[in-house]
């Protein structure tokens, strides 16, 4: 036997994934280590893709990522997401009003823009080409993928290097959005701004995880608007929304595994785990945990049930989505308007969804028919 051979470990318990993710002896897998291996292995020039995995929030560690997420704590809190709120509602409001047809593709006319708009707003950055941003979004956000292959790295490379030059950009305009993410580190900083690239990096690690909101968002979408139950007539009641938004956040997450590397040998819950061990969470699997509510409740829309602390939908532990205020907010505004304006949103067929890989599942299209209320 190899005694170098890495060693999987899949968990499915609640309690144990929850663990595993606030515990001391895992840490997050070092993508550092193994670009610099294979660039010296293929002379190939990774150096962006090597910076750019020591210095975003997702893989770092220690001391460097306490100092990221005390400097983003503040502003992506419950509390301080809230002040987007009406901006998102107009922001949903003019997506609709661009649209003239009655057929709409949820992910490329609705929650894609959506994404794009509050990105331009909540962090600040200027987007010209809102369809080139996009497209480099979706190519670098493959980094935290396993095994990828070299053309996909160079390609990856290359939409890093492309957002975090937009970023850089954006530090010099003037006219950005006061309350925005790039004037709340500027205070924070001395001129020149721009030649900051951790903090680019820092700004484009938050953007690139973000568009797992898009997708979300159509997941959740399906649900609410699925003919097989009567869910999006309650949709536009905001406070039937709060209460169950969370449950559909733990029912359809996208990201179906994440991954940690163990660093010290340890015995969690009677599950023994060995020094550089693999370990996947298996979030839709350990979300499902059978003392939580049953689906069927939660779809039917009787039971009233908000489980905040119940899923890893958002990770868990020091490397918790930052995210998960802000997209719980604009998930409830973007949804109760919709269905409030647009009684009848009709699904003309069913979700079509993607495996990228064992860790990542995404919506490729959910085409609908929308009807007015004044046409009704
Ligand atoms: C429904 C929407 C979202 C879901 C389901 C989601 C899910 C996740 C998950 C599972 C993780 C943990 C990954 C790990 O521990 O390995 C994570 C981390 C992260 N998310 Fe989100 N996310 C969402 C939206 C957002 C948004 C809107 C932002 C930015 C504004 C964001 C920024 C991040 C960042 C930067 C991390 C890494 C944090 C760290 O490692 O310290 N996410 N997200």
């Amino acid at each position: 036997m190899n005694n170098n051979a890495i060693v999987y470990k899949e968990i499915e318990d609640i309690q144990l994934a929850k663990e595993v993710l606030r515990h001391p002896s895992f840490g997050v897998i070092r993508m550092d280590q193994y670009l610099e291996k294979l660039q010296e292995l293929t002379k190939e020039d990774l150096g962006l893709l090597i910076r750019f995995s020591k210095k975003s929030l997702i893989f770092q560690s220690g001391e460097s990522h306490i100092e990221s997420r005390r400097l983003i704590a503040h502003f992506f809190s419950h509390r301080e997401v809230q002040r987007w709120r009406d901006s998102i509602g107009n922001i949903v409001e003019d997506i609709m009003a661009d649209h003239t047809s009655n057929d709409i593709e949820v992910l490329s006319d609705f929650s894609d823009p959506l994404f794009v708009s509050s990105m331009i707003m909540v962090m600040g950055i200027q987007v010209k080409e809102e369809d080139l941003f996009l497209e480099h979004i979706k190519i670098a956000k493959a980094i935290t993928e396993p095994l990828l292959s070299k053309k996909r790295l160079r390609r990856i490379q290359i939409s890093l290097e492309y957002l975090i030059n937009l970023v850089k950009e954006s530090f010099k305009e003037k006219d950005y959005e006061e309350q925005s993410f790039l004037s709340h580190i500027k205070n924070k900083i001395e001129k020149p701004w721009d030649k900051y690239e951790e903090l680019h990096i820092l700004v484009v690690s938050l953007i690139i995880a973000a568009h797992t909101f898009s997708e979300t968002f159509v997941i959740i979408m399906s649900k609410l608007a699925s003919p097989m139950n009567d869910l999006w007539s309650k949709t536009k009641d905001f406070e039937w929304l709060n209460k169950r938004i969370d449950a559909f956040i733990r029912l359809y997450p996208t990201t179906q595994s994440i991954g940690r590397r163990v660093i010290k040998d340890c015995n969690i819950l009677n599950t023994q785990f060995q020094k550089n061990e693999i370990v996947y969470i298996k979030v839709p699997i350990v979300n499902r945990n059978p003392i939580f509510t049953d689906e069927e409740d939660i779809l039917s829309g009787t039971e009233e049930i908000k489980c905040p602390f119940s899923h890893v939908s958002f990770g868990g532990g020091i490397h918790k989505c930052p995210g998960a205020s802000l997209s719980r907010m604009i998930f409830m505004e973007a949804f109760s308007i919709l269905a409030s304006k647009f009684p009848e949103f009709v699904l003309t067929k069913p979700l079509n969804t993607k495996n990228v890989s064992f860790m990542v599942s995404i919506p490729s299209d959910l085409q609908a028919r929308l009807k007015l209320m004044s046409d009704i």
